[in-house]
């Protein structure tokens, strides 16, 4: 089936076959990054999770190796799940995951490499004293999983933390350990949020005010703020907030109160979940990974023969701008990727138009797109109508129109525009005439499949005074990945075109707004596929 096997990415991360989630234990060790994941060997639907595992040199290129961890302990028989690594000062790794014993109770295990002096760590060791944690009093046996990278304290002890609920508060626990085989629960608790239920996949790292490099994660101090990450398994949604850690009590209290985790800003407003961070000592950056999963039917993913990738992995730092949010951008590595370009100098989009970008083939690009809208759009007054209340979700999409907006670009779209997926800003206008800007990516018209998730996503994006209006996109198949304003915010798109494929994917620039001018100047670089592969011992590496 031609149109099952192009939806097959050709520069992000997925398995030869199977079902993949959450990316687990992210570390880079004598000379290669290691990625291990959530992975089914025997079928393309969750289960029978084991740690599938493959190393990279550059992020990009990867060497598929044979299972890290599988189900065959009391303590993890009805699956291996998410976990991190920690590096010691001394070099040498330790990983903590969750374990689903013989009696489905979660509890965390400790493994580490068996042979360290292997840089491809092929062979892992289990703690013979495993569980290492069990469910504290009065936390539910299946609410307490995926224990975090642990951070060094100058009490000389080591903190982890361990994401779940009591009633309908999310929570996040901190244990502390000298040994990682043995483990006191701290009083109290990281950081709480009520009604946002059981937080998956915590994560918690700090991120430098003051420079652009990356933090290892037992950083703390003056230009530090720590960023804490809950997967909200309620709404599969991955939640952040910027605030302080106060290491005297283990507690961490965020800027914006009213902006907490659960209620407030999201990594990704698009199909991303259960991501994870890790610091990258050979680049001095702190890198994140995301689960990309399928909103096509079980049926369609097992006849296909596999389920998800992984976002490309992207670069997170401090906002030194806005000062309220994160910046997420693709590693720099990414750009390795890039081959012929076709320019595209002040194009005029004018209200209510569609322009063709003349592109030879549009199903692996990376696009840096900026918008110009003329002043006097932006200025007019009178018979505008105030739209401050938009929402990207709930607008009708890229089809909605409003004075200023929707305009950008449409993605794996065909000849007749049957199949298309917009991404594009909305400038919505307050009753004092205040400006805001909305980044937006519509799935409603992506295919013309109807089993198949179709959603509009977005959020606000943050604009300051003269700046103008940029995002980048990487299409690669069947997943957009869209970067606004720096990476201020993001937006992952999985979408399943059935006419806008191979050769007939196509790339245009629109205009719906009722009331504004725009101009679009665009480099777009077709993008090579990388080389995902098994490993072999005959391999030169
Ligand atoms: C998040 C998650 C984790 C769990 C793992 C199991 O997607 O549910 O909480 O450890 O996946 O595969």
């Amino acid at each position: 089936n031609l149109m099952l096997s192009w939806q097959r990415t050709a520069f992000h991360f997925q398995p030869e076959n199977n079902w993949m989630n959450d990316p687990n234990g992210p570390l880079y060790y004598k000379g290669w990054y290691h990625l291990f994941y959530q992975y089914n060997p025997d079928g393309a639907v969750w289960g029978n999770i084991t740690w599938g595992h493959a190393v990279s040199k550059d992020l990009i290129h990867w060497l598929y190796l044979p299972l890290a961890m599988i189900p065959d302990q009391w303590y993890d028989i009805n699956g291996v799940w998410t976990g991190s690594a920690t590096q010691l000062p001394d070099g040498s790794i330790v990983v903590l995951y969750t374990g689903s014993t013989d009696k489905m109770v979660q509890v965390q295990n400790l493994a580490y490499p068996a042979d360290p002096s292997d840089p491809l760590l092929l062979r892992w060791a289990k703690y013979p004293g495993n569980p290492v944690i069990i469910p504290p009093p009065g936390i539910g046996s299946l609410d307490f999983r995926d224990p975090t990278t642990a951070w060094f304290t100058p009490d000389g002890k080591w903190r982890l933390t361990v994401g779940s609920k009591f009633h309908k508060t999310g929570i996040s626990l901190v244990y502390q350990t000298t040994n990682f085989t043995t483990y006191d629960l701290v009083d109290g608790v990281l950081h709480a949020v009520p009604g946002t239920g059981m937080w998956e996949c915590v994560d918690f790292f700090p991120v430098s005010t003051t420079d652009e490099n990356g933090l290892d994660t037992s950083v703390n101090g003056p230009g530090v703020k720590h960023v804490l990450k809950a997967s909200l398994d309620d709404t599969k949604e991955d939640y952040y907030a910027l605030g302080t850690y106060y290491v005297e009590n283990d507690t961490w209290i965020p800027d914006n109160p009213v902006a907490d985790v659960g209620i407030g800003m999201i990594y990704d407003y698009g199909n991303f979940y259960a991501s994870k961070t890790f610091y990258d000592q050979s680049k001095q950056r702190r890198v994140l990974w995301g689960w990309i999963g399928e909103t096509d039917s079980e049926n369609a993913d097992i006849e296909k023969g596999w389920a998800s990738v992984q976002s490309i992995p992207r670069v997170v730092t401090f906002d030194h701008k806005t000062r309220s949010n994160i910046l997420q951008w693709p590693v720099k590595e990414t750009e390795s990727l890039r081959l012929s370009s076709d320019e595209f100098d002040k194009v005029e989009v004018p209200a209510g138009s569609v322009v063709p970008l003349n592109v030879s083939t549009a199903t692996q690009l990376d696009i840096i797109a900026e918008f110009v809208v003329d002043n006097a759009s932006l200025e007019g007054t009178g018979t505008i109508e105030a739209d401050g209340g938009y929402d990207c979700s709930t607008s009708g999409g890229a089809a909605g129109r409003g004075a200023l907006g929707p305009f950008g670009l449409l993605v794996l779209a065909d000849k007749s525009l049957a199949e298309q997926t917009p991404v594009y800003f909305y400038i919505a206008k307050d009753i004092d005439g205040h400006l805001k800007t909305f980044f937006c990516a519509d799935e409603s018209r992506s295919s013309l499949a109807n089993d198949v998730g179709k959603h509009v996503y977005g959020s606000l994006v943050p604009v300051l005074d003269g700046e103008k209006l940029t995002m980048r996109l990487l299409v690669d198949h069947s997943i957009v990945e869209s970067f606004a304003q720096g990476g201020r915010t993001v937006i992952t798109s999985r979408v399943y075109p059935t006419e806008a494929i191979y050769g007939a994917a196509r790339v245009f620039l629109f205009n719906n707004a009722t009331g504004a001018s725009v101009t679009a100047s665009l480099k777009i670089w077709q993008m090579n596929s990388a080389f995902i592969h098994p490993y072999s011992n005959e391999q030169e590496m």
